[in-house]
């Protein structure tokens, strides 16, 4: 039964679950694992902080989202289409975990951030393509 997105924890839950169908995802999950190597045990409380800040307005993530998404499309292009999936599995999950004005601002928020990310990692594209 879907729930109220209230406290640290739960947004812990989201970022939990949320990770993990983006490491089973046959088009995400992939560019974590093998393009990003990333280390969950580090990027995790980074995700915590940064939805909690949002969210909940608390002020623990200090850092810039927007730069680590240019580097990785240098190595390995992100489409508007990964970012669509992305989306979905958000939604989905938010969906799935929580309900009300919290829940509903944590998807405004991510399709806000994901449409602002989306339009500047395709013209990091366009430079790349270009050879600047
Ligand atoms: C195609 C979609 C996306 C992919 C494949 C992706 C992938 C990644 C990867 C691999 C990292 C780790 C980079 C590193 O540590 O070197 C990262 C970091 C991060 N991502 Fe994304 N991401 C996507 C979309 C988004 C969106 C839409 C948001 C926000 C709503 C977001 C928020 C963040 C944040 C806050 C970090 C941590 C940045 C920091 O180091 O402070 N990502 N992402």
């Amino acid at each position: 039964m879907p729930k109220l997105l209230e406290t640290r924890e739960d947004v812990e839950l989201m970022v939990n679950q949320f990770y993990q169908k983006i490491r089973q995802d046959a088009e995400l999950g992939h560019i974590f694992e093998d393009v990003a190597h990333i280390d969950w045990d580090l990027h995790l409380p980074k995700m915590y902080d940064f939805w909690e800040g949002i969210l909940l307005g608390t002020a623990n993530y200090a850092g810039r989202p927007m730069p680590p998404h240019f580097r990785l499309t240098a190595k390995y292009t992100l489409t508007p289409e990964h970012f669509d999936r992305w989306l979905h599995l958000f939604f989905e999950n938010v969906d799935a975990l929580f309900e009300g004005e919290t829940a509903a601002d944590a998807k405004y928020r991510a399709y806000s951030i994901a449409t602002v990310m989306n339009q500047r990692v395709q013209q990091v594209n366009e430079q790349i393509s270009s050879g600047n």
